[in-house]
């Protein structure tokens, strides 16, 4: 891979000087869905599939993007003085948002930069290409200019870029994941202090499954910002009543107490999903510990529910896709993973049933929604860094 794209970037852009090659990962999250903005846990871990960049500083103040993905688009073109989000600047946006975001924190660029980017995690799958591209372009500013930021401070340049540049309100989640993931491990980090434990994912006989929908439903930023929206405000209305920061500080017998705080219905579902959401996950952590893989299943199923009725962010094909997965032999549990509205789902599936889980559910899916699924069984990877 690398030999490879070194030679299209020295076709590209010309050969000799500098040229440094860097990869940022995707990630899926196994439980702890939509409470990174709620003050909860999250227990994501980093892919081996992500993006890479090819990187050479100029003499100039130019910068010129090229994404092997987006051959069409060709060389784009920008300028250090130019840092503003634009619709025609498509995916470099990412890279930009993170340069601007840098400056902000008043680590100046001091030269342009010829960056040629390649990404493998499927498009629009949920499994964090954005955050991958954002964390990937901390780590080529870091190591072009010498900055002094951590792999931490670079997941939350990565969030403050795609909030503010960008206009989605994520949480720090995937870019905490790309920046800070470990090898056969699953970060559990406490988003309300950024303190985080590598959890060693053992999973004895069963392997890790991505399905894949292949679809992705419009409106996805802005119906994840609603969300979010709603969440705020169901915790303002439980901070009259009780003294609390997030939603993860509630407890589940603190919420039913308090719950009648919340006044609309509908926000009153959100915030018991992120309530009970975060509850599960250290609990599902615990049983993790515990080589208790049954119980770890039992709260992902329990957490797609929640996710579906309560914070409604699944949608008709990854329902289908969890159903028959949870009426599959072998599978110890299934859920929606990610922001949703389509993308994946992750299921923990026995080694010896995974070729028949994809080819039943394969088959199954195909036959009811028109078009086919995409399997990955999937190694936990490192985080972010130069290739050496
Ligand atoms: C998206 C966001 C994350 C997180 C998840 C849902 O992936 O980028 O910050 O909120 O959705 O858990």
């Amino acid at each position: 891979m690398k030999e490879k794209l070194l030679g299209q970037f020295e076709e590209l852009f010309g050969a000799g000087g500098d040229i440094r090659e860097y990869f940022a990962p995707g990630r899926v999250n196994l439980i702890g869905e939509h409470t990174d903005y709620n003050g909860g846990h999250v227990f994501p871990c980093a892919l081996t599939i992500g993006t890479y960049a090819v990187v050479r500083k100029r003499q100039d103040d130019k910068l010129r993007f090229y994404s092997v993905n987006f051959e069409k688009l060709g060389i784009v073109e920008s300028q250090l003085n130019d840092l503003n989000p634009s619709k025609e600047a498509g995916w470099t946006n990412y890279p930009k948002g993170v340069m601007w975001a840098f400056e902000e924190r008043g680590f100046k660029l001091s030269s342009g930069l010829d960056i040629m980017i390649y990404g493998n995690i499927p498009n629009g799958s949920g499994l964090s290409s954005s955050a991958s591209l954002e964390v990937l372009t901390g780590v080529v500013l870091k190591d072009m200019f010498d900055f002094d930021v951590s792999m931490v401070d670079i997941a939350l340049i990565g969030q403050y870029s795609e909030n503010n540049f960008n206009g989605m309100n994520c949480g720090i989640m995937d870019q905490f994941a790309s920046a800070m993931g470990k090898k056969d491990n699953a970060i559990f980090l406490d988003t309300s202090t950024l303190q985080y434990e590598y959890a060693p994912v053992v999973l004895k006989d069963a392997k890790i499954v991505i399905t894949n929908s292949k679809v992705k439903h419009s409106l996805v930023d802005s119906a994840y910002n609603d969300r979010r929206n709603e969440s705020e405000a169901a915790l303002k209305e439980l901070q009259e009543v009780i003294d609390i920061h997030t939603l993860g500080d509630l407890t589940e017998e603190q919420f039913e107490i308090h719950k009648n705080a919340i006044k609309d219905p509908v926000r009153l579902k959100r915030a018991k999903h992120a309530v009970y959401e975060n509850q599960r996950t250290i609990k599902a952590v615990e049983a993790l510990k515990a080589d208790d893989i049954e119980t770890f299943g039992k709260l992902m199923n329990d957490s797609h529910i929640s996710l579906r009725d309560d914070y409604e962010v699944s949608c008709e094909e990854i329902d289908i896709l969890v159903n028959l997965a949870w009426k599959t032999e072998g599978v110890i549990g299934s859920r929606i993973t990610g922001g949703g509205f389509g993308g994946c789902t992750v299921s923990i599936v026995k080694n010896d049933a995974v070729d028949n889980f994809i080819n039943v559910i394969g088959n199954a899916y195909e036959e009811k929604v028109g078009h086919k699924a995409e399997f990955y069984v999937v190694d936990i990877g490192d985080g972010a860094g130069a290739l050496s």
